[in-house]
């Protein structure tokens, strides 16, 4: 499959569709491992000091690894996984069964533009990877302040363009060069990961990402780069 420069909404939910079988094997594959240990991180800051029991939003949930993240992080916690691709979901569904995680995740097919939750649902919303696919991510960004109560918590796990550091320099050239071959390897789908790569170096760095969640509403923003090109940015939706 060859992808478009700039994919539409219904190229993007394609290029998912089309690599949902091979995705989880490819993320591994191509992060030595290392998303396993972002998700945790991502899954950790969500969660900080938030009461038990509540209400967890995993947006763009895909095949399920930050949404397992934070159930297992969150005992009680019930965790909603949206996405608008059901292949990607199905896969996250078998996941959570087969984990025994299946009786606190439910999964939602869903457009993070448009979500059908009610305001102030959640206690905590995480998205990984997932604004750099969406067509308008400020627009996003305001659909996840709707929908958290009141002093709920966002962390949002991303690749962003890189600084100029030799090892950021290199992980560009890997991700532009190698990613896309492995991609083809592995999932069939060379130019699905070859859109990953024109993904990221269009995206902004991590404090304009960081910047957008301040400007969508959300306060006390941070952000932290967890690898070179891998940024972790949380905020609070003010009470
Ligand atoms: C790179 S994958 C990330 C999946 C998962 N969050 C993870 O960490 O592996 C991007 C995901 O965003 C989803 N997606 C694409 N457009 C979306 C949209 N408009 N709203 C919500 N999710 C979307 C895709 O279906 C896909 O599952």
């Amino acid at each position: 499959m060859t992808a478009p420069t700039t994919p539409g909404p219904a190229q993007v939910r394609s290029i998912f569709t089309a690599v949902a079988s091979r995705y989880d094997l490819m993320n591994t594959l191509m992060t030595f491992g290392l998303h396993h240990l972002w998700r945790r991180q991502t899954a950790r800051i969500a969660l900080q000091g938030l009461p038990r029991g509540i209400w967890v939003l995993d947006l763009g949930c895909g095949t399920g690894d930050l949404a397992l993240a934070l159930a297992r992080r969150a005992p009680f916690a019930r965790i909603v996984g949206a996405d608008p691709v059901v292949p990607m979901l199905k896969v996250a569904q078998g996941k959570a069964g087969r984990l025994g995680l299946g009786g606190r995740f439910s999964p939602v097919a869903a457009d993070g533009i448009a979500l059908p939750f009610a305001n102030a649902t959640f206690g905590a919303v995480a998205c990984a990877f997932v604004l750099r696919n969406t067509p308008y991510p400020p627009a996003v960004l305001r659909e996840m302040g709707r929908v958290l109560v009141p002093g709920g918590r966002l962390a949002i796990l991303e690749l962003c363009r890189f600084g100029d550091s030799y090892l950021e320099r290199a992980v560009a050239w890997y991700l532009r060069c190698v990613v896309p071959l492995l991609g083809g390897v592995v999932t069939g789908h060379r130019g699905a990961y070859a859109y990953f790569a024109r993904s990221v170096e269009s995206f902004p760095t991590p404090p304009g990402l960081a910047e957008w969640v301040h400007t969508a509403g959300f306060a006390q923003v941070r952000w932290r780069r967890l690898s070179p090109g891998v940024a972790l940015v949380w905020g609070v939706w003010p009470g």
